[in-house]
């Protein structure tokens, strides 16, 4: 199949553009590099640079590409700065998403995939997480993710437009080639190893009196490449059906296991510090990934979190500046 990926030049659509070509797809990378690195970007896609906003570039796109099916993964996702920005994901994930839904019904491109979240759960207090569990955003990210979700389904009623969203839990390490740069960079993962290494003299730990056993907060961390495989999986899927898969392993770690873990991979001290929560972060989230692995037979492969923590640690240390410039 030939696919637009947008958001192609970032962490997670780097990876996913890696899997597709493995399994024999085509791709072209649809990015404005606002976040993303040319440098992420396989040399065997086609590459254009171009914002979301732009449907008259997205439409020509679409047609002379030849495009049959859609990855839409740009968007803005830190759950700490929606809460004190919420215009931007409601126009980046929101705005630019219906742009995007425009030029395809324009061009009779009618198979999407779409990058969600667990952030659209809010704070369940049933764990594992199930896709039908209660909707409830705690800030705009999710909120914004949710309510493209529910706008796909009107599209498919009304003009017959396959959806497969799938809603991530927390994607960590890396492949051998993609890994994670983000500037600046707030997530655990991350922001731990930049301790082991020597870049930063501790990390913060967000909350130490969570409901959790230990106290700090628990995620669900699912190493990419097992989250990309399940976009070449979701493929298949649209020309039957629309779905909603939830994407992670079903076992949780707090951040303190986080750490210690990271400490054990590395075999350096990693300093830590007691800082605030952050606004929006809910308590605990893990999902239930009965459903793909039912459906779609979606079988994870790296969900070991040493072995996660592992590969991230390779790439940094392999790419201690990020990709080049
Ligand atoms: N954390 C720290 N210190 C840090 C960074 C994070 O204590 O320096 C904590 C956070 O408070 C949170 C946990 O580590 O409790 C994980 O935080 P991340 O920033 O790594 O990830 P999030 O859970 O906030 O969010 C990620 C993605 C979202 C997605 C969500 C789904 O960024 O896009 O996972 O669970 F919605």
């Amino acid at each position: 199949m030939k696919v637009l990926v947008t958001g192609g030049a970032g962490y997670i659509g780097s990876v996913v553009v890696e899997q597709l070509l493995k399994h024999g797809h085509a791709a072209v990378v649809f990015d404005n590099l606002s976040k993303g690195h040319a440098a992420a970007i396989a040399p065997e896609a086609v590459f254009v640079q171009g914002d979301l906003c732009d449907r008259e570039l997205l439409t020509r796109v679409l047609a002379e590409q030849q495009i049959e099916a859609v990855i839409h993964m740009a968007a803005s996702s830190l759950v700490g700065e929606s809460v004190k920005q919420p215009h931007l994901y409601f126009e980046n994930n929101l705005v630019a998403g219906v742009t995007l839904l425009g030029a395809m019904l324009e061009t009779g491109v009618k198979k999407l995939v779409f990058s969600s979240t667990a952030a659209v759960y809010g704070a369940p207090e049933t764990m594992p997480i199930t896709e039908d569990a209660p909707l409830a955003p705690t800030n705009p990210y999710g909120e914004s993710k949710l309510a493209f979700e529910r706008l796909l389904r009107w599209y498919d009623e009304a003009y017959s437009l396959r959806y497969v969203s799938l809603r991530y839990f927390n994607a960590a390490g890396a492949s051998e080639r993609c890994g994670e740069d983000h500037a600046p960079e707030t997530h655990l993962i991350p922001n731990v190893l930049r301790v082991a290494a020597g870049k930063d003299e501790y990390v913060n730990v967000f909350g130490e009196n969570y409901p959790t056993p230990d106290g700090t907060c628990i995620r669900d961390y699912i190493h990419v490449i097992d989250l990309a495989d399940a976009h070449v999986l979701a493929l298949h899927v649209l020309d039957k059906r629309s779905e909603i898969y939830n994407l992670g392993y079903g076992s949780g770690y707090s951040v303190a296991e986080v750490v210690e873990m990271a400490r054990q991979v590395t075999g350096n001290w990693i300093s830590t510090e007691a800082a605030p929560r952050r606004a929006g972060d809910p308590p605990v989230l893990i999902a239930s990934p009965d459903k793909i692995m039912r459906d779609l037979g979606w079988n994870p492969r790296h969900s070991e979190l040493d072995q996660i923590i592992a590969s991230a640690w390779r790439w940094h240390q392999a790419h201690p500046n990020g990709y080049e410039k």
